[in-house]
């Protein structure tokens, strides 16, 4: 079985790791209607996120939890991700937000930057790395949901910073690459920039 065929689970064994091409590559659109393999590599991958956050399958599968997981990180040449997560920043009934997105693309965004004070971590790095990852405050994003209905989110905090993570890896990028090389707890300067909390 491959995790373009229905009911594929996606295990650590299907992540692409950083050094692997792909993660360094932009990679290509999504045409509407979608084709049944990537509907089911997308829905491979949520079912992936989901698992992942619940503690007893996580341990059964061996999978670590994320909160979001791009195509190009199970090795799919496809504009598109999923994610899964509640905003950190909402303590009573916090907004779930969870979406399957595609050819997802940043419209505008505020001048104001922000970060997570713990750093960014990623399914296809296998490392702890510590740094300042600057994000953009707020977001507009613009993409298509399975059936090729255009959307748009208005994301602010937290849920920005994980839709600016994903969107990355569809142009290569690893947020490792956001890093003050010389010193990473440098925030960097002549930009309006808080720490997310
Ligand atoms: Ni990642």
């Amino acid at each position: 079985m491959s995790l373009t065929d229905k009911n594929y689970r996606i295990t650590m064994n299907d992540i692409v790791r950083e050094g692997d091409p792909i993660l360094r590559r932009k990679v290509e659109e999504v045409k509407f209607p979608l084709s049944d393999e990537d509907r089911n590599a997308m829905d491979a991958m949520m079912r992936y996120l989901i698992e992942s956050q619940d503690d007893e399958l996580a341990e059964k599968y061996g999978l670590r939890p994320g909160v979001g997981i791009s195509a190009n990180q199970v090795g799919l040449d496809r504009r598109m991700f999923a994610v899964l997560f509640t905003d950190v920043m909402e303590e009573e009934n916090p907004t779930l937000y969870q979406y399957k997105l595609f050819n997802p693309k940043i419209v505008s965004h505020s001048a104001a930057m922000t970060y997570l004070p713990d750093g960014e971590g990623c399914l296809s790095v296998d490392r702890e790395v510590e740094g300042i990852v600057p994000r953009y405050e707020k977001i507009k994003l613009k993409a298509y949901d399975e059936n090729g209905k255009e959307m748009l989110l208005k994301l602010k905090g937290y849920p920005a910073i994980v839709m600016q993570h994903e969107l990355d890896h569809l142009n290569g990028v690893m947020f490792y690459d956001h890093i003050n090389a010389k010193n990473p707890q440098q925030e960097p300067t002549g930009v309006d920039i808080q720490s997310l909390w």
